[in-house]
């Protein structure tokens, strides 16, 4: 059986596609959608480019702003969530002694970015461990919170984390963040689209976010939500015409980070019909959308759990639409547990060469060091992770 939703994407019948999580995948409405934008723009480019953008970026901002709980005058439109990440870090100033702190759940890339940071100016990455498997939220809080003292200048935490899929308490963690005099980076890459959010309440000094994940928006769309107060201290990575500007009729943020150089806009630009196409497929809108895809994430844990033969790693309650399971360590002889070139586990690179199955096979710090990820999205159907069960079998996975 496939979803009744998989018409709407061109997704390839051949493979079992669970990892809608690592690049999103966009419907053929939003991919038409982001066709006639590019169109319209080169119809005329300057007219679009240059009278217009300003115009149309802040239609994009009014829409998102809403389903974000965000003020839109407090958003700037990013490439991806990596250049948030980036763009925070490298616009605020750190000294010697200073600290950034991680846990060691924070996606690489973004954890690279603290490192380079604290490097070029003598300060120091900390990182401090959160359990997974885990039972209980609060075990993250307070080990997250434990970790700040009056070093930390800067706390760089994702919302859902990558590698187990978890969401983490990020709104107690701000607030007790904030209590220490301490601000807190968000990386909500996953956010958007796999849970609710209220960005103003959650108040963190900076939160980015990817609408090219679960929001399912072409590539290249992402959000760098500033707190009003912090404004002034992140201009944008690019520096371009905003920094000599001397209007007053917008925010400095705004005029700064709205014009970055040239580039194709439509990414950000289909984000309004992306989020109305989500509410006229589905009776109940976007909460029916979470909803399906957190329930079809948990069914589909708990077969791969049960042909794993493990107990279930966190509770479901913590979890979003993806969610990640222990698998039994990497043979360590006889060349079987190599990484391929790419850095690929060689059970993910079976799955797909001989099962035709996506899904991801994830290292992990702790035993048994390595996790397999699974993703839920309109268009993944219960049987899909049927068949991945059934394979997870023929390799003999168990950890029994
Ligand atoms: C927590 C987290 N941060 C950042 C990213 C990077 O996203 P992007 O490649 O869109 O910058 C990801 C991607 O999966 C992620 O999971």
């Amino acid at each position: 059986m496939t979803s009744p939703y998989a018409k709407h994407w061109d997704l390839d019948p051949e493979v079992v596609f669970l990892n809608h999580g690592s690049f999103g995948g966009c419907p053929r409405a939003v991919l038409d959608e982001q066709d006639r934008i590019r169109r319209e723009m080169e119809r005329e480019p300057v007219r679009f480019l240059h009278r217009e953008i300003e115009g149309r970026l802040d239609a994009v901002r009014h829409a998102l702003g809403p389903f974000l709980g965000a003020d839109p005058d407090d958003l700037a439109f990013v490439t991806n969530a990596t250049t948030g990440v980036n763009t925070v870090l490298r616009g605020l100033s750190f000294a010697p002694g200073d600290r950034i702190l991680v846990t060691n759940q924070e996606y690489n890339a973004t954890r690279n970015a603290a490192v380079f940071a604290a490097r070029r100016a003598g300060a120091e990455v900390v990182v401090v461990d959160i359990p997974f498997p885990v039972d209980d939220p609060a075990k993250i809080r307070d080990a997250v919170l434990a970790a700040v003292d009056e070093r930390v200048k800067l706390l760089v935490i994702d919302h859902i984390v990558s590698q187990t899929g978890l969401i983490l308490p990020v709104q107690e963690i701000v607030a007790g963040c904030t209590a220490r005099g301490v601000d807190v980076l968000v990386d909500g890459a996953h956010a958007p689209g796999q849970i609710e959010l209220d960005l103003d309440a959650l108040g963190a000094a900076y939160y980015t976010a990817n609408c090219h994940k679960w929001l399912c928006t072409p590539k290249g769309s992402a959000i760098l939500h500033v707190r009003k107060d912090r404004q002034d201290r992140i201009p944008p990575l690019v520096i371009s015409h905003g920094a000599n500007s001397t209007r007053t009729d917008r925010s400095r943020f705004r005029i700064e980070h709205d014009w970055c150089g040239t580039t194709d806009p439509s990414p950000w630009l289909t984000v309004p019909f992306a989020l109305r196409w989500f509410e006229e497929q589905v009776e109940g809108g976007w909460p029916a959308v979470r909803a399906h895809n957190h329930e079809l994430v948990l069914e589909g844990r708990r077969l791969c759990c049960a042909a794993l033969e493990i107990e279930e790693p966190c509770p479901g309650s913590m979890l979003g639409s993806l969610a990640s399971m222990p698998l039994p360590p990497r043979p360590a002889r006889d060349g079987a547990g190599e990484l391929n070139p790419l850095g690929l586990d060689p059970l993910h690179v079976r799955l797909f060469d001989v099962h035709r199955i996506e899904v991801p096979v994830m290292p992990w710090p702790a035993p048994p060091h390595r996790l397999l990820r699974i993703s839920a999205q309109l268009h993944n159907h219960v049987d899909q992770y049927r068949q991945l069960a059934d394979a997870l079998r023929a390799e003999r996975l168990t950890m029994g």
